[in-house]
């Protein structure tokens, strides 16, 4: 009989083969005919799935909530200085990227991964932020640069707000909560911020939907697709701050040597 020649590549998200490409099985026609939007979308390439409207609402939402948060953040900044250095889209853009990390944008994965071992452990918000600390690490979803207790963050409220009125259940975000009161006790930066509202209610999305496996959970959490969200949101923000330099023609930039502390 035929031996099929082993192949270099298995890929198992899409298919440009037939007469229209497919997104997980669902051919294109489908997603324009029955309206489809970007969470459908995001839910078929990155979940391999078709999930409820109110999960893939709540991707659009975080997209929309993390798209931008104006020129003075890291990633803007470096966009900023890059695109006005007169370098093209792409680099403007991915020299934004490049600044999410673990302090900006991409603590979302491990707020997910330390909220859950910390809540299936069953262990309370005091053994678990004094834990971190024994171990010298900042709770990851915690704290902000210009947030405090009495200047929440709002796109957490809208979040909270989201999910608390149409997840059947948000038993992950109320232990981000009661993480968050206890770490406010300590001190007043110490607010829940957008990673680690993501990253606590996305662990509600996947356990509540009904639609993955606790196996596939737990892949899901261990590879970190979550950051995904935060980096996809962001360039938005990021090609828009890119036309926006080229818009106002803005010259080189060259930091100010008075606001540098020249020292030995
Ligand atoms: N857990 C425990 N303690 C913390 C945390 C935290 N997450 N964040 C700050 N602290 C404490 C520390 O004791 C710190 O003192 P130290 O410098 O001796 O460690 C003190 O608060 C003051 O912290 P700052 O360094 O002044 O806070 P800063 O404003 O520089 O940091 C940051 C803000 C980077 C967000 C920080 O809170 C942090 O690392 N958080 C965890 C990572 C995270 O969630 N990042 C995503 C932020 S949201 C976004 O980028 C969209
Ligand atoms: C952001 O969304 O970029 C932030 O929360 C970080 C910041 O310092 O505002």
């Amino acid at each position: 009989g035929k031996v099929r020649a082993p192949t270099h590549i298995v890929s198992t998200i899409s298919d440009d083969r037939g007469e229209e490409p497919c997104y997980a099985g669902v051919p294109m026609s489908s997603i324009v005919e029955q309206g489809y939007g970007v969470g459908d979308v995001i839910s078929l390439l990155w979940f391999k799935r078709s999930l409820p409207r109110y999960c893939t609402h709540f991707i659009e939402i975080c997209v929309m909530l993390c798209a931008d948060h104006g020129p003075c953040v890291s990633g803007a900044h470096n966009t900023i200085v890059t695109a006005r250095a007169g370098k093209d889209l792409v680099s403007s853009l991915v020299s934004g990227l490049l600044t999410i990390g673990p302090r900006f944008g991409g603590a979302i994965d491990d707020a997910a991964r330390y909220f859950k071992d910390a809540y299936d452990k069953g262990l309370t918000p005091y053994e678990f932020v004094e834990s971190m600390k024994k171990k010298g690490i900042r709770v990851p979803g915690i704290g902000h640069r210009i947030k405090r207790g009495d200047n929440r963050d709002k796109r957490v409220e809208l979040l909270q707000l989201y999910a608390r009125t149409n997840f059947p259940s948000v038993k992950y975000m109320e232990y981000a909560v009661e993480v968050e009161t206890y770490t406010l006790s300590k001190a007043n930066n110490l607010v829940m911020n957008v990673d680690g509202a993501i990253g606590s209610l996305f662990l509600d999305l996947l356990a509540g939907s009904g639609m993955f496996s606790k196996t596939e959970i737990d892949e899901i959490v261990e590879i970190g697709y979550l950051n995904g969200l935060f980096v996809l949101a962001r360039s938005i923000g990021l090609i828009g701050h890119t036309f926006d330099q080229k818009r106002l023609k803005q010259p080189l930039y060259r930091h100010p040597w008075e606001d540098v502390l020249y020292t030995k």
